[in-house]
């Protein structure tokens, strides 16, 4: 079969390959708004309407007589949307359906004060508010009367009104091939886009006072802290595939996410910019060290600080939910009200992935199968790249390659370990393949925009692309996962998404172009930041139906949007195997964390090229310490699988994943806290210190949940590492020496190949498993050991979520068991952690602990009893090692579901 030759190699781009993509300056809505004027908007007090969904004002532009329709609406979480369309736009604008989850709680609102130039509007919570000013008109949202937020401050709003075509006669014409309007048609190299509608770019500023830090806006491969855009290009939102991608860059990669979250000691912010066509956004810093070049730099006051955020995006409407926090937690919970909660995973989805392009056959896999058992390294999934398809047609084996796949998933699933296929969108253009032809003729593909299926070149050679935006289509796309029609496929067959920006080789940017057309008569300009997650939707869903409701699925997606937490796993896409790559992945899955996309990871090793040994142990250490942990590598790479370097190399490689899989019950706890509350599994340090100043530059470190603080050794060959021990007052103990350290300062620290810090924070208590096994289900089975981590009141609390790792019995019968461990006055309690938190019988855990750690213990103790309700008392043997203050208590064996109690005197 013949397929499309392969437009990447395993070096970084030439020059040519970089102009592949657009810079803000190619882009016509982008130059228009930056050039154009500041609109003089009016906001007319006297329309303004109260009605159970918040506030309605009329805005007026006398120059172009334009009016627009403002809605406020303050809503119970402590969310303000602010929403403006055209008053009567001549076709309805796109609007962002499926991302949210829930219409939130609209405030009853009564007016505050009222005069010719203003309105403040107030609320039940009584602490916000909300003016709206005539002229020039802005929003203020208020904070016991200090403003926290101005929209429009710096009078940029933007919405250019939608026209009908030039030379129509009427309303709704056709645009006629031949108009010559440069406003209705834009050239990026050899490619023209026709725009429907014309210009319909939107746009508006945002001023956050007090704020000097802000972050999210995710992908970019840059550091963690939004960078002021005066001095180069603003953050560019759009899905594309880059291949290599440039690094320190803010222009756009595989997937977006429009929310900025701004933070300061006493209040955490965010704006969420629900729009998914072509977005830019500035950042400015005031005061900055950022000169405009024709002002000598001059003394300034102090002055408060302020960022000065400009949205600008291709169509839709004008929809901003600013979040109010104050609090990190209640600005994450905030935002998963809104657009969802990271779905629970199944247990087998948080061990180790082991990946390559390609694994070649059924042997081979088996090998690579057998390997992991051989060296002793634990591992849950083995993955099939697009090499293992029939001419790289989805759903379907290579008959020689494969010829038993029912067979090699049952072979793995007596090991319960799980096969993870890939599922690109687009489909081969092939009339004697049936799935083509059910697409074709269910209507579920895109369509180009003189209305015939619309063709694009990607890995099976001319391919046509599924409209996911359909519901139908997503209906259809799923049934495709049934366990009767996916031939080959058993219930342990789980899958990958990946090329869905979608990715296109001779696209423009290597994409869809922006006119071709969506179910419903939409241009995919309107939707494009969508289409992975709209992917993703469907897969997963289909996942789900096979499972007839049960299961909890897994797929990971390359394309992403705000919600696709719902769903499942992203990862950064081709990385490259250097330093460099391996450091910029700790602030890329720090900016994913926050902006609510917390089941994240870069491939370990480096995608593209190989990986020196050093850098594939750092690689792995740093890689078991993030959420989504898979090694990968390009077709053209060596192989490496872990015990391919020599001992040395086989042990650290080993070392690491057995940590993690020890580690893994309290992963699946802070990823059940993900789940329940949105706080991401991985941190920056800022969330949990707020008030340190100190903390919030910081992205080479992080925090996994609330207990555990992380600094992967990225350098090659250094002895030393500097680590940010937050915190004054705060102790922290070496998970690997139980040395402890007191927090608030920086400490250099030494390291060999083998050391990975990581530091428990004292005030918590974390659970383990007390080994490792050879994959999550054997770790199911073992015991658990608990380090208490005293802080310096002696005391410590944490939790531990345990449910049975795959069905959905946890949510439709309450069967998870979640308890709380507390330590105060040398007495540490195991109790259910709320109130209906022991789960429901239907949960029948007979997990015990085995060893209570307690770190901090100051003098040798006399006694510790164990008390289990309804049983006597005994006591217990102990060691303790007054070198590191760490009593052990070993050979318990207390059942977790249990209340029971140590008491040490
Ligand atoms: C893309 C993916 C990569 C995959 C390859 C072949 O480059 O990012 O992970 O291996 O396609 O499917």
């Amino acid at each position: 079969m013949a397929e499309a030759s392969q437009p990447i190699v395993s070096v970084i781009p030439d020059d040519e390959g970089k102009e592949k993509f657009k810079k803000s300056d190619h882009v016509a809505f982008y130059r228009r708004q930056m050039e154009g004027p500041n609109f003089q908007h009016r906001a007319l007090l006297d329309t303004m309407v109260l009605t159970e969904k918040g506030a309605r004002f009329k805005l007026l532009e006398p120059d172009t007589q334009t009016t627009l329709l403002l809605s406020v609406s303050p809503c119970k979480n402590d969310t303000v949307r602010i929403l403006i369309d055209e008053l009567q736009p001549i076709k309805a604008r796109y609007r962002v359906p499926d991302v949210i989850t829930e219409e939130p709680h609209v405030e009853q609102l009564r007016v505050e004060r009222q005069s010719k130039d203003s309105v403040t509007l107030s609320w039940s919570s009584g602490r916000h508010q909300v003016c709206v000013w005539h002229f020039p008109f802005r929003l203020e949202i208020l904070c016991e009367d200090k403003a926290m937020v101005t929209f429009n401050a710096k009078g940029k709003l933007w919405l250019e009104a939608l026209q009908d075509p030039p030379g129509a006669t009427s309303r709704g014409s056709e645009l006629q091939e031949d108009h010559t309007s440069v406003l209705w048609k834009e050239t990026f190299r050899q490619f023209v886009d026709i725009q429907a509608n014309g210009p319909s770019s939107i746009g508006a500023d945002l001023c956050l006072h007090g704020f000097s830090h802000v972050y999210g806006l995710p992908e970019h491969a840059d550091g963690l802290q939004l960078r002021d855009t005066r001095d180069g290009e603003p953050y560019r939102l759009y899905n594309l595939d880059v291949f290599a991608y440039d690094l320190y860059s803010r222009l756009g990669l595989y997937g977006s996410v429009p929310l900025l979250v701004a933070h300061k000691p006493d209040r955490t912010l965010g704006v969420f910019w629900l729009n998914a066509s072509e977005t830019f956004v500035n950042v400015h810093y005031s005061p900055s060290d950022h000169q405009d070049g024709q002002t000598p730099p001059v003394k300034r006051r102090r002055v408060e600080p302020q960022t000065d955020v400009h949205w600008l995006s291709e169509s839709g409407v004008i929809d901003c939910v600013v979040l109010l926090g104050p609090s990190p937690q209640q600005l994450f919970t905030q935002y998963a009200q809104l657009t969802g909660y990271q779905a629970l995973p199944p247990l087998f989805a948080l061990g180790y992935h082991q990946c390559r392009w390609n694994y070649d056959d059924e042997a081979d896999v088996k090998a690579v199968d057998a390997g992991f058992d051989r060296h002793g390294i634990p591992y849950d999934v083995i993955w099939l790249d697009i090499e293992h398809t029939d001419g790289k047609r989805y759903f379907t084996w290579d008959s020689a390659l494969f010829p038993e796949p029912a067979g090699l998933q049952r072979h793995l699933e007596k090991k319960k370990r799980k096969l993870v296929v890939i599922s690109d969108p687009h489909i081969k253009v092939d009339p004697d393949w049936l799935l083509y032809c059910e697409a074709r003729d269910g209507r579920h593909f895109v369509k180009n925009r003189q209305g015939q299926i619309y063709q694009g070149s990607c890995w099976p050679g001319e391919s046509s692309y599924l409209d996911f935006s359909s519901s139908d289509t997503r209906a259809w796309y799923s049934r495709c996962f049934g366990l009767d029609k996916y031939k080959g496929s058993t219930p342990s067959l789980f899958v990958w998404n990946d090329m869905n920006e979608p990715s296109v080789f001779d696209g423009p940017e290597q994409t869809m172009p922006k006119d071709a057309v969506h179910y419903g008569g939409w241009e995919h300009r309107e939707l494009h930041n969508l289409y992975g997650f709209y992917q993703h939707m469907a897969t997963v869903e289909g996942l789900i139906t096979r499972s007839g409701g049960l299961e909890r699925p897994f797929v990971l997606s390359r394309s992403f949007f705000a919600g696709s937490q719902r769903l499942g796993a992203i990862w950064t896409g081709d990385n490259v195997a250097s330093w460099e790559y391996l450091r910029i992945s700790i602030p890329m899955l720090l900016s994913l964390s926050v902006a609510g996309i917390v089941f994240c990871g870069a491939d370990v090793g480096g995608f593209v090229q190989d990986p020196e040994p050093e850098l594939l142990v750092r690689w792995y250490q740093a890689g078991a310490l993030q959420p989504f942990f898979r090694g990968h590598s390009a077709k053209e790479t060596k192989r490496r699988e872990p015990w391919l370097f020599g001992e040395e190399v086989t042990a650290a490689i080993r070392t690491v994943i057995q940590q993690r899989y020890c580690l893994l019950p309290y992963w699946y706890t802070v990823f059940h806290q993900a789940h329940t509350s949105g706080l991401p599994p991985l941190r920056p340090l800022w969330v949990e210190f707020p008030r340190e100043q100190s903390t919030l530059t910081v992205d080479n470190q992080y925090m996994i949940g609330g207990a555990l603080l992380a600094c992967p050794v990225t350098e090659a060959g250094v002895e030393e590492v500097k680590v940010l021990m937050p915190g004054s007052g705060e102790v922290w103990y070496d998970v690997h020496s139980a040395k402890a350290y007191n927090g608030g300062r920086t400490l250099s620290l030494p390291v060999t190949l083998d050391t990975v810090p990581v530091f428990q924070r004292g005030g918590s208590v974390v659970c383990r498993s007390a080994g490792s096994g050879s994959c999550t289900a054997e770790l199911q089975q073992l015991p658990l050991s608990i380090t208490v981590a005293l802080n310096s009141q002696e005391a410590a609390d944490g939790e531990l979520y345990l449910d049975d790792g795959h069905s959905f019995s946890y949510r439709d019968n309450k069967a998870f068991c979640l308890r709380r461990f507390t330590m105060l006055s040398g007495r540490l309690l195991c109790r259910p952690a709320s109130e209906g938190g022991g789960g429901g019988g239907a949960f029948d855990c007979v997990t015990v602990v085995q060893s209570v750690t307690v770190l901090g213990v100051k003098s040798k103790p006399f006694t510790v009893v164990v008390h289990v309700s309804g049983a006597k008392d005994t006591c217990a043997a102990f060691e303790y090692m007054e070198t590191c203050c760490m009593l052990t208590v070993n050979n318990l064996k207390l059942r977790v579901v249990m209340d029971w109690e140590i008491q040490i005197g």
